[in-house]
């Protein structure tokens, strides 16, 4: 952490009480969150945690209509279950609050009064649309019609997610009511305006000359919007449903839910702890907000501006929001049901918290959009957590009893090698590569390293072979030597990869403790990177499953529960959407494509000893790079067990580089080289081709050597 820094806090969007939450909400904010704050514990700072239900706006509301209860029902049943499952899957807030509590009721009114009584706020009469048939002005997202934009129909009053553009209720085309569709009339309505075009200067100058650092998505986001000009925005709503305006003769208006939704922040703190100013007010405050991209700009402009009207607050540092996590290639649609609810899936996959937060930081989306397949979440849990990481610990301990005795053994210097040399230096640098991805927020990037020194683990094991030392320790007892090395510096490195894990997958880092006999304190991060962590001559206990296989048929059952609960009725209210991943808000209706199959033909029949030719093995993408000026290449480096080979591959439309590096491949090894934008490739890569012309890897369903034999 910088120096000028002396306390971090952290929050993280405080999600609608309207409605569970879905696997696209942890990746979007949550985990990243919750591995920054794991690590900054480890790290030893002062860094609270802080966030809470947002009960308030028409989004609680609308599902109090939907469900026929009030509102308070709704919040009351989503805090608990959006809490509980935020607990199960290891989310370690130091508070998980709720906006209907009195503090922040208190706190977002005081807050609102002091900009008001310095005279900041515009009060304006405008006239706005009433539903007459509800008897309610329509706000937001009551109103739909046609984006002037685009000119889809089914904007909202406040946005077009189909064209992502912000709008005014005025503007749409066609307006309706989401309550009875009824076509809405104007009526006249007093509201405060908050003068947002007089904090533009002073904006640009904060975000864009002062924080070029944010990431892309971030910057981009606010740089459009400043670039597109600030206009005043209404910082008061007419609803009998939210933090009061505590204005006299303001009966009805209740302060606009993105005014106290992040004022909760403040509040969640406040009812954390009494010294909750030094966290908000002093400048050596590292505030850092994590979110879903949906939320930049009320994180980016909105709140910090009226932070700044009132003053006396610190600013966020940063903002890392990610984009949307699609389900199966579709976008989550809560009012279809085409989500992965995180509740289902921890009944569903009981004791595997630690897999989904594995799947869902190796897959996130850190810096597009992507896709989580359940086919993905069996992959990689199987050929990675299960054959790379689990099968390393367990070879590991068993080896340990098996040829030390059970005790952690002496590392003989004096018959040390370049090898061992080499891995343990892996040690610190792995630490420190995964230190300076999660400091700037790059989560895949650490995953990633730990689970590769775990690879490089079980290649350093495999190429020393204590077993086979073991078998002729008759005749060469000096080799006892080079097995006790051997496995000294594998336990070292599996005390590493517990602490190196330890913010990604917390139930793994505390299984591994377990099995080293070990107590917390030695998951603090200074310790990472050491050789030395597990004393010589310690007895370790029996190594325990880390992780288990995902079948076929789990996979298969939670794609039908997909499928079966999609509701595919474009009918369903589009404004009940669940917003924010923060949700997405796909509300399209159904488009139904109509594929025509190719005809699928068979090639001329050969003998055997044709196909005998092909010399195909099994490798491992260690390394892939775009091939420059050529959109649909990839240069990979693959191990194939004997060397490692380039080969150039036509994948670059359908995989990135940083999605190819450690799959498994199968690899035709006796094709003759082939120059390809002046690179040799070595080598073919199998690829199947479905119907929609998507290439997948043709791979063995587990992970074995690279260098074995296909036929
Ligand atoms: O998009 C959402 O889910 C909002 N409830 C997030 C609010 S974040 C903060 F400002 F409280
Ligand atoms: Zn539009």
């Amino acid at each position: 952490m910088e120096d000028r820094f002396r306390r971090i806090l952290v929050t993280a969007a405080l999600p609608y009480a309207n409605g569970p939450v879905h696997i696209g909400h942890l990746a979007g904010c949550y985990l990243p969150a919750d591995i920054y704050v794991r690590y900054q514990r480890a790290q030893k700072r002062d860094i609270k945690f802080v966030c809470g239900s947002d009960e308030h706006g028409v989004p609680i509301t609308i599902r109090a209509m939907k469900e026929g209860i009030t509102p308070q029902e709704v919040v009351d049943k989503y805090h608990a279950i959006i809490k509980d499952s935020f607990a199960r899957m290891g989310i370690s807030f130091d508070i998980y609050s709720r906006t209907s509590n009195p503090v922040h009721h208190e706190t977002s009114a005081g807050i609102f009064k002091k900009i008001y009584d310095q005279g900041l706020f515009e009060e304006k009469e405008t006239e706005q649309y009433f539903d007459e048939q509800a008897g309610v002005f329509l706000a937001d997202r009551y109103i739909t019609g046609t984006c002037p934009v685009c000119h889809k129909p089914g904007a909202y009053g406040d946005q077009c997610e189909k064209c992502g553009s912000t709008l005014s209720p005025e503007q749409l085309i066609d307006p309706r009511s989401t309550l009875s569709d009824a076509v809405p009339v104007k009526r006249k309505t007093k509201h405060w305006y908050f003068p947002l075009q007089n904090y533009e200067a002073w904006l640009k100058e904060w975000i864009l000359e002062g924080h070029k650092e944010w990431k892309n998505n971030v910057y981009g986001q606010c740089k459009s919007w400043l670039d597109s000009g600030l206009q005043p925005r209404a910082m008061t709503r007419d609803s009998h449903w939210g933090v009061k305006v505590p204005l006299p003769d303001t009966e009805g208006k209740v302060l606009y839910v993105w005014f106290d939704a992040p004022i909760g922040y403040i509040s969640a703190t406040k009812e954390l702890t009494p010294n909750w100013a030094d966290y908000w007010c002093k400048d050596d405050t590292k505030l850092v907000h994590f979110i879903g991209k949906d939320n930049i700009v009320f994180h980016c402009i909105i709140f910090p501006a009226t932070l700044k009207a009132h003053g006396g607050f610190v600013l966020p540092e940063n903002v890392p929001a990610n984009e949307f996590l699609n389900i199966e290639g579709e976008k989550v649609s809560t009012s279809r049901n085409w989500a992965v609810w995180v509740h289902e899936y921890l009944e569903d996959f009981q004791g595997c918290e630690d897999v989904l937060r594995y799947v869902l930081c190796a897959n996130a989306p850190e810096t597009k959009d992507n896709d989580f397949t359940w086919k993905d979440f069996q992959d990689r849990n199987n050929s990675e957590l299960v054959s790379v990481f689990g099968n390393y610990v367990n070879r590991t301990f068993v080896l340990m009893h098996k040829l030390c005795g059970g005790k952690v053994p002496k590392l003989h210097e004096e018959v040390m090698d370049d090898r061992d040399r080499l891995m343990l230096e892996e040690f610190r640098l792995t630490a420190a590569r995964v230190t300076d991805a999660i400091e700037h927020y790059r989560f895949r990037e650490g995953l990633f390293e730990v689970i590769d020194l775990a690879r490089k683990g079980n290649k350093y094991m495999q190429e020393k072979e204590p077993w086979i030392l073991a078998r002729t320790l008759a005749d060469r007892p000096e080799d006892q030597k080079l097995i006790d090395n051997c496995m000294h510096i594998c336990l070292q490195l599996c005390a590493n990869l517990s602490i190196l894990i330890n913010p990604f997958l917390p139930t793994t880092a505390r299984k591994l403790l377990h099995m080293m006999k070990v107590v917390e304190k030695m998951l603090e991060w200074e310790n990472a990177g050491k050789a030395k962590l597990l004393s010589v001559g310690y007895t370790l206990r029996a190594p325990e499953l880390l992780f288990r296989k995902i079948e076929d048929e789990e996979v298969a059952a939670q794609i039908n529960k997909l499928n079966a609960g999609k509701i595919s009725s474009p009918a369903s209210s589009p404004a009940a959407e669940q917003p924010a991943q923060s949700a997405s808000t796909a509300t399209s209706p159904d488009i139904v494509e109509i594929v025509e199959k190719p005809a699928i033909t068979v090639k001329d029949e050969i003998i055997f000893d044709d196909f005998a030719k092909i010399d195909l093995k099994t490798g491992t993408i260690v390394a892939a790079e775009k091939v420059p000026k050529a959109d649909k290449l990839l240069k990979l480096e693959v191990d194939l067990g004997f060397e490692v080979r380039t080969i150039v591959s036509g994948i670059a439309l359908h995989y990135t580089p940083e999605e190819v590096v450690g799959r498994q491949v199968v690899v035709v090894v006796n094709l003759a080289p082939r120059k390809m934008r002046g690179v040799e490739s070595r080598g073919m890569i199998l690829m199947a081709e479905d119907a929609a012309g998507k290439l997948h890897f043709v791979a063995p369903a587990n992970h074995i050597e690279p260098g074995s034999g296909v036929s």
